[in-house]
């Protein structure tokens, strides 16, 4: 069930990879996460739904994590918007994107534009933010809620924190997995694993609490 939401997510993913095009051309203004680009090039990815074909229990484990789904597009989401929009300043129509299930949400329209209010889950509130405005989401927030992202073009390869936003891109490993070796973190990239998760969970972001100590493994078992 997990893994076919997952599934949609992707493929929504690359169908809104046209749309991207269409606003490349717009003029970018710089903000802290702007410009950090993905490891690779675009092309040198091909997302998370190319993997479960070798490696179905990492998938499966995987998907069941929040990392995998916590932002989604609205058309995916059968019971409409998870909040009551009873006395909210945005409309459910506004609503493309959104990002959270836990604490807070974030919600992004059309354009990719972050509107400028939060929902606090918790506390079912509505949190004004006024510097979101106008703000792009794949710029401000795609280098740590997306995978591959080309900021010039703004171009990404998948929402969400895919498997090759830790394992770096994938694309010749499914093509030749004995001749293309993935990255372990924390066991082949020559680094300590935190290295990797603080690409994300770093102080560049104030809401982006940075991991102090990763004990465990990241994966249950199976492959
Ligand atoms: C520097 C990396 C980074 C950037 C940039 C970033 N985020 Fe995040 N975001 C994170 C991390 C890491 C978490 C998870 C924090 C945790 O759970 O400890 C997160 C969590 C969230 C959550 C909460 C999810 C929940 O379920 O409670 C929302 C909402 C969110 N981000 C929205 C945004 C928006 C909107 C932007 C752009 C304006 C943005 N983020 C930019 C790294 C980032
Ligand atoms: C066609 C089958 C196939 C696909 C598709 C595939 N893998 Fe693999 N993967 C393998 C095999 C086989 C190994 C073991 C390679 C070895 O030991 O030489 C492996 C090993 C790995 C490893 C351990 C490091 C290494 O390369 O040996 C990681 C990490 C990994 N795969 C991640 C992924 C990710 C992420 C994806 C999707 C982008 C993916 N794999 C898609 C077959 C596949
Ligand atoms: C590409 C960016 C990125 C990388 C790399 C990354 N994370 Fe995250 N992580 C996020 C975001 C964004 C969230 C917010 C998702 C959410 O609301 O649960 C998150 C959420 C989490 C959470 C809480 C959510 C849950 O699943 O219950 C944990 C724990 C976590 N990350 C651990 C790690 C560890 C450990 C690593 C390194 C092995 C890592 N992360 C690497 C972006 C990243
Ligand atoms: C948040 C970072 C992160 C994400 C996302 C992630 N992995 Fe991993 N993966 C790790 C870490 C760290 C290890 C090292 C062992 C562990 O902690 O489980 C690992 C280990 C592996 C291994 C075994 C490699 C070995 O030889 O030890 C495979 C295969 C693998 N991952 C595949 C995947 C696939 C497929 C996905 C997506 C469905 C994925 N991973 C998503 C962090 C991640």
């Amino acid at each position: 069930m997990i893994s076919r939401v997952c599934k949609n997510i992707t493929c929504a993913a690359t169908a809104a990879t046209v749309l991207l095009f269409v606003e490349a051309s717009c003029a970018a203004t710089q903000f802290r996460d702007e410009g950090i680009a993905a490891e690779a090039s675009i092309k040198e990815y091909i997302g998370s739904n190319a993997c479960p074909e070798c490696h179905q229990g990492k998938y499966d484990d995987w998907s069941g994590k929040h990392m995998s789904n916590f932002v989604r597009y609205r058309g995916d989401n059968t019971e409409s918007l998870p909040v009551d929009l009873g006395n909210a300043p945005i409309g459910a129509d506004d609503v493309f994107l959104i990002v959270g299930d836990k604490k807070k949400m974030a919600f992004v329209d059309e354009h990719w534009k972050v509107l400028p209010y939060q929902y606090h889950i918790g506390k079912q509130k509505w949190i004004k933010r006024n510097e979101w405005r106008n703000q792009d989401y794949r710029l401000r927030c795609g280098s740590c809620h997306t995978v591959g992202l080309n900021p010039k073009t703004r171009q990404f390869v998948e929402l969400n924190v895919g498997c090759e936003a830790c394992h770096g891109p994938g694309r010749r490993h499914v093509e030749n997995a004995a001749g293309k070796k993935m990255k372990v973190p924390g066991k082949t990239d020559g680094h300590d694993v935190l290295f990797t998760c603080r690409r994300c969970h770093n102080e560049r972001r104030k809401h982006a609490r940075p991991i102090q100590t990763f004990g465990g493994v990241f994966h249950g078992k199976g492959l």
